[in-house]
């Protein structure tokens, strides 16, 4: 099997047999650390930063370094001419002409997306704003198969700021894909996305389920707080056991705890001081002598501020450390695989599922952007040469997906390109959650933001459409 001209964008980029042959050659690179220096020689990696990173980056350097590699960097924007105003395509040109290989982390969503599409050379995505995080996602289920040997069939908990974790929502498609079972665990307005949830059932299969956390009382309280169980392996599997609860379920406890810190820095202004206790959950001693926890592997992708107890460091499930560790020979995997300096036999063949549900596209210019405000394509600089992209992922009511930040939002008026008996009266746009809404045919489909721009595209209200604010 070749990874060669690869990109790694989102963990949906992999296949769990593709996944499985890099953690392989994981296992042979670090069973040899110091016999790899000819893997990559004479080849360059650009290592560009442009968010604060310690482990991420110097573990690809380290491994990119172990390989035989060099590595060309840069880690200010300011530093660079993006400050000047130059768009990310222009830099992934330019830098996919030095580099045999681009790794990225930046602060826009969907900015690896865009490298990866304009720089001619693989692109790692080690991190955008607050979507994904996929390497951090190798680094991760590496850590849980060498520690239980599977991934398929085990009850993982995310603990903490699932809205704006970026380590989190690759997790939770990758865990999907293997077929985990995960419990979310959130700190209470730092929930799950909506989108993510809704490529989760509509994408993995995975059926959720509310679990109310029970008053606090020490004796059985399992979780001090609400959550969402979610089976993507076998969706029905609790439904077809009549009888059997979350709270059963849970009692034979969970393989794994996955803590994350408060992504202070994307948190929107209303949500300042989320972080604060005792809003957000500590992991800690007390915590873990829970029944539930006395399997657990405590996970945390680092670094941790406040909500994992340093007491807990002596604590032999603690993984966290391993975590950082293993991402040398991950990353090294990784990047000799998507080189094509290494071609490795797949075990069997790949019977997973790949995640490219056949959407219809929307790339129509009626004036609709995407509301995410750190979406890279609503940035001035993007703005000039990327066109917003779309996928219609529902219809009832029109629901659109970003191509670059996957963020989901319900536009609020529609159209069609072939109004009723090709009359000019009949070019009527209509509310997106009525009724003529949901006849149009997608390929026929205009979205609008605002009645103005409808108005402005010659349309005129139909007679049920009302305004929506
Ligand atoms: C994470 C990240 O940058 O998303 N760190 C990492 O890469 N190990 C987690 C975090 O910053 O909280």
């Amino acid at each position: 099997m070749t990874l060669a001209n690869r990109s790694l964008v989102t963990i949906d980029d992999l296949s769990v047999a593709e996944i499985e042959v890099v953690f392989s050659l994981a296992d042979e690179m670090s069973a040899a650390r110091d016999k790899q220096f000819d893997v990559c020689r004479g080849k360059i990696m650009a290592s560009l930063f442009f968010e604060p990173s310690t482990r991420t980056r110097l573990s690809f350097e380290a491994a990119m370094h172990r390989l035989g590699g060099s590595v060309i960097s840069a880690v200010d924007i300011g530093a660079t001419s993006l400050a000047k105003g130059e768009s990310l395509a222009d830099m992934a040109k330019v830098v996919g002409s030095y580099a045999d290989i681009i790794v990225i982390r930046h602060p826009w969503e969907g900015a690896a997306k865009v490298m990866a599409d304009y720089a001619g050379v693989p692109v790692i995505n080690a991190g955008d704003g607050g979507h994904q995080h996929p390497t951090q996602t190798l680094c991760d289920l590496y850590t849980i198969k060498k520690e239980r040997q599977t991934i398929k069939g085990l009850k993982i908990a995310l603990w903490g700021d699932l809205k704006y974790g970026r380590t989190i929502h690759s997790l939770i498609f990758a865990l999907a894909k293997f077929g985990a079972d995960i419990l979310f665990c959130p700190s209470p307005g730092l929930e799950v996305p909506e989108h993510v949830l809704r490529k989760l059932t509509t994408e993995y299969g995975g059926e959720l389920q509310r679990y109310q956390a029970p008053e606090q009382t020490a004796k059985d309280n399992l979780f001090p707080l609400d959550a969402i169980y979610t089976t993507p392996s076998s969706p029905h599997q609790l439904a077809m056991i009549s009888g059997i609860s979350i709270e059963v379920e849970l009692k034979t406890g969970v393989d794994a705890l996955y803590v994350t810190r408060p992504q202070q820095e994307r948190f929107a202004p209303a949500e300042k001081g989320r972080e604060a206790q005792p809003e957000y959950p500590v992991v800690d001693k007390k915590l873990l002598k829970g029944k539930v926890f006395r399997e657990a592997l405590v996970m945390h992708p680092l670094p941790r501020v406040d909500e994992l107890a340093r007491e807990v460091d002596a604590d032999p499930r603690s993984m966290y450390f391993k975590q950082a560790a293993r991402g040398v020979p991950v990353r090294m995997a990784l990047i000799a695989l998507l080189l094509g300096a290494k071609e490795i036999s797949a075990p069997g063949a790949d019977d997973s599922f790949i995640h490219t549900k056949d959407y219809p596209a929307y790339r129509r210019d009626s004036g609709i952007r995407c509301p995410n405000p750190r979406c890279v394509s609503i940035q001035e600089t993007e703005t000039k040469y990327l066109k917003p992209e779309f996928k219609i992922v529902d219809r009832e009511p029109v629901t659109l997906r970003c191509v670059y930040c996957e963020h989901g939002f319900e536009p609020k008026y529609v159209a069609s390109t072939d109004w009723h008996e090709g009359r000019l009266e009949n070019k009527k746009y209509h509310n997106a959650d009525s009724r003529w809404a949901r006849k149009i045919k997608p390929e026929n489909l205009i979205i609008f933001d605002t009645e103005a721009t409808a108005r402005n595209s010659g349309f005129k209200p139909s007679r049920s459409a009302r305004a929506v604010h």
